[in-house]
């Protein structure tokens, strides 16, 4: 049997016809290869179906954490459900294509690279990676209106049944320290966010005052206090590999159409997550 692969993509935005067809031609390089899916499948409903279901189909295991565009609230999306509704519904979905999410048991991958558990994360963002050199989020959210600079999460992504979306990823910061308290401290995790954990990858942003809807502070310590492997994240649509005391972050997005097109080639299929001799003593 063939030893598989550990891959993972984000920001596969299939509403893009482009995108579609990128993931019409995604498969894996052999049948034990997992996939783990960093958010921003799409928005409606039916396009993150198709698309999820679809890979749940060829890839022996697919993990999700959801994107911010999954948690859109589009008009013209026959599912209106809001906020944690809307997520809870996306769960439901997932399990019933075989797909692991944040509110299901980790799994441990033991192909090559591992063992380690994969960890598929919900925190959302908390305005907390504010504009330099003001205190507070109505002071942050004012200078990024000021500049027409505005996520559409503020008209779209409804926190129900929370008062905010920072209420609501506080809530799931501490659900999430809690899972991870948990895990098993010899074996290491690969982190899987749809934020960046730590501000520092904002920092290359071409709108800087765009950071205050990646991420949060309250995790910036989560790859060093947890024994990670790699943390992996998107959102940024700007893929590549840092690190951060010591530890691998890959940003692994496809992006919009015309972010891939910039980048001058046509887009890679997924990046690999674990590479066998980094791992092995
Ligand atoms: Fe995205
Ligand atoms: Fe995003």
């Amino acid at each position: 049997m063939k030893a598989g692969n550990l891959v993972a993509v984000s920001d596969l935005h299939v509403a893009y016809a482009e995108n579609r067809r990128f993931v019409e031609g995604f498969r894996p390089e052999n049948e034990n290869d997992w996939l783990i899916i960093a958010g921003d499948v799409g928005e409606r409903v039916a396009d993150i179906e198709w698309a999820l279901s679809l890979l749940a189909s060829r890839f022996a295991q697919v993990i999700w954490a959801p994107g911010n565009h999954e948690l859109w609230t589009p008009k013209g999306d026959p599912v209106q459900l809001r906020g944690d509704s809307r997520y809870r519904y996306l769960v439901e979905m997932c399990r019933r294509l075989g797909i692991r999410t944040p509110e299901d048991p980790y799994l441990v991958w033991d192909g090559p690279g591992g063992p380690v558990t994969i960890a598929p994360l919900f925190v959302l963002y908390d305005y907390s990676f504010r504009v330099p050199g003001v205190n507070t989020k109505e002071e942050s959210l004012a200078l990024a209106y000021e500049t027409g600079v505005v996520c559409t999460d503020e008209l779209l992504l409804h926190p129900d049944p929370y008062p905010s979306r920072e209420e609501w990823c506080w809530a799931r910061v501490e659900e999430t320290e809690r899972r991870l308290d948990a895990c098993d401290p010899d074996v290491p995790l690969v982190l899987v966010n749809h934020y960046p954990l730590v501000r520092q990858p904002t920092r290359v942003l071409r709108y800087p005052k765009f950071a205050q809807w990646c991420g949060t502070e309250l995790t910036a310590d989560w790859h060093v206090k947890y024994r990670t492997a790699v943390a992996v994240y998107g959102h940024l649509h700007i893929p590549r590999t840092t690190y951060y005391d010591g530890v691998r972050f890959e940003e692994v997005s496809l992006g919009y159409p015309r972010e891939w097109r910039e980048r001058g080639t046509v887009p890679r299929p997924a990046r690999q997550v674990l590479v066998a001799h980094e791992l092995t003593p």
